[in-house]
């Protein structure tokens, strides 16, 4: 069945609040895609929800495919825990802490590397478990000293985690690389420009890590790109010349979607988490940790790709695949609309249908702000050509499909 727009929940606005201070947020909340809840606290409503849910089953298909496990961890986490690492100390004033009834101590998790190797410490006990590998996605929160920029800086958020533990380098090194290569696949999927560029470790620690960046003017990040070799570094580990090459640098913008950290033992030593190898000697996991903001992701996409008129999706994560407008209550522009919607579905194509009684003008304005991929208009003007008109939200032109030509048409769109 098509979602029909006049009953679904997708309030818009005319005009962004004034306290929204990027594009994307603007249009996030003008496309009823968000509500702002409290200072970098949001309410994801449908349209969102449905983009959110297209990147976290990228994530998990692709994560399931390299062979990684998923599962859930609390959010809500023990003070011990994070004292044993000198965590509860040190991450500061980002970490939401609070007292249960009985005065014992917590926090909001704002990633969960104490509690999963409290977790792999207590039932693996042999080099013979190893490798294990798990992913979670989770509501994280961190209190931002400056949250800002919508969804794309807040202070709750939904994140994928993953963690590695590893009984060799060698082996922690191969899932290293495994993660990378499958975030560059579910970049890719996810149909955005990005880089992957070296970074500093902060908060997490460890000794390596990439960040994934997807290329906007407006992003918080600055890539510097060396323009012999095309080698890629974060701004803060960049230096003045390519480590690689001794080649220039150019600088570029981004947004941080995804990071993938080497952490060696830091954890598994200072939790004391240690396995037995062939000769039943003790030795520390070797782990890596592995982050994606699912919700920043939609706000990189937006950031990424818009124009004067509102959002632009890309193919893999618009809401819906086809942004369906009739004009006018004529049965016979209604008959052709219920078989449209029929032939797409039964491709497997999604319809959100504009059946409104509004201005065509009006209707026209918001299929551009929302930005679904495809649009389809069908009026009694079509009709007399015997056509409908399609236009693709990222081309300037329409072109008429004849009526008899629209189920080859749509193999195009699926
Ligand atoms: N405040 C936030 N709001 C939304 N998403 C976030 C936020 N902080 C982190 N993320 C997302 O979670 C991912 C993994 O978290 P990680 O700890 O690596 O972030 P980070 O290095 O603190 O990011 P940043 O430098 O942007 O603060 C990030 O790549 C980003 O996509
Ligand atoms: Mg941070
Ligand atoms: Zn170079």
């Amino acid at each position: 069945m098509a979602n029909k727009l006049s009953q679904y929940y997708a309030p818009t606005l005319k005009e962004a609040p004034k306290d929204a201070d990027i594009l994307s947020a603007k249009l996030m909340l003008r496309a009823g895609l968000i509500r702002k809840t409290a200072s970098g606290i949001y309410e994801w409503l449908p349209l969102g929800m449905r983009v959110f849910r297209k990147v976290e089953n990228i994530v998990r298909e692709e994560l399931d495919k390299i062979g990684a496990q998923e599962i859930i961890l609390p959010a809500v986490q023990p003070k011990e825990l994070w004292e044993q690492t000198g965590r509860w100390e040190e991450y500061g004033k980002e970490l939401l802490r609070f007292e249960d009834r009985k005065k014992a101590g917590f926090c909001f998790s704002p990633t969960a590397e104490e509690v999963i190797t409290n977790c792999i410490k207590r039932d693996v006990k042999s080099y013979k478990q190893l490798p294990v590998v798990l992913y979670q996605f989770c509501i994280k929160f961190r209190d931002e000293i400056r949250p800002r920029f919508g969804v794309m800086r807040s202070r709750e958020f939904y994140m994928k985690d993953a963690y590695s533990f590893c009984e060799t380098e060698k082996s922690a090194e191969e899932w290293y690389k495994k993660f990378f290569e499958a975030y560059n696949s579910i970049f890719t999927r996810c149909g955005l420009k990005f880089k992957a560029v070296e970074a500093e470790s902060g908060n997490i620690g460890g000794s390596f890590s990439h960040e994934f960046m997807v290329v906007a003017k407006t992003g918080e990040n600055a890539i510097e790109e060396c323009v012999e070799c095309g080698y890629l570094a974060s701004d803060e580990k960049a230096g003045k010349k390519c480590p690689k090459c001794g080649g220039k640098y150019k600088s570029t913008r981004g947004i941080e979607v995804g990071h993938t950290f080497k952490l060696g033992t830091k954890y598994s030593e200072s939790m004391n988490a240690k396995f037995l190898d062939k000769d039943q000697k003790p030795h520390p996991f070797i782990m890596g940790c592995y982050g994606i903001g699912i919700t920043r992701v939609v706000a990189a996409a937006i950031e990424q790709n818009n124009d004067e008129n509102g959002i632009i999706w890309t193919k893999e994560l618009s809401p819906f695949d086809i942004h369906l407008i009739t004009i006018s209550e004529d049965e016979k522009v209604l008959a052709q609309a219920n078989l449209l919607i029929k032939e797409a579905e039964a491709k497997g194509l999604t319809v959100l249908w504009d059946d409104r009684d509004k201005q065509a003008g009006m209707k026209f304005k918001e299929a551009d702000l929302l930005g679904l991929y495809n649009r389809i208009v069908i009026s009694p003007k079509t009709l007399k050509e015997d056509s409908l008109e399609y236009k693709a939200r990222d081309s300037k032109d329409a072109t008429m499909w004849k009526l008899s030509n629209v189920k080859t048409k749509l193999n195009d769109l699926t």
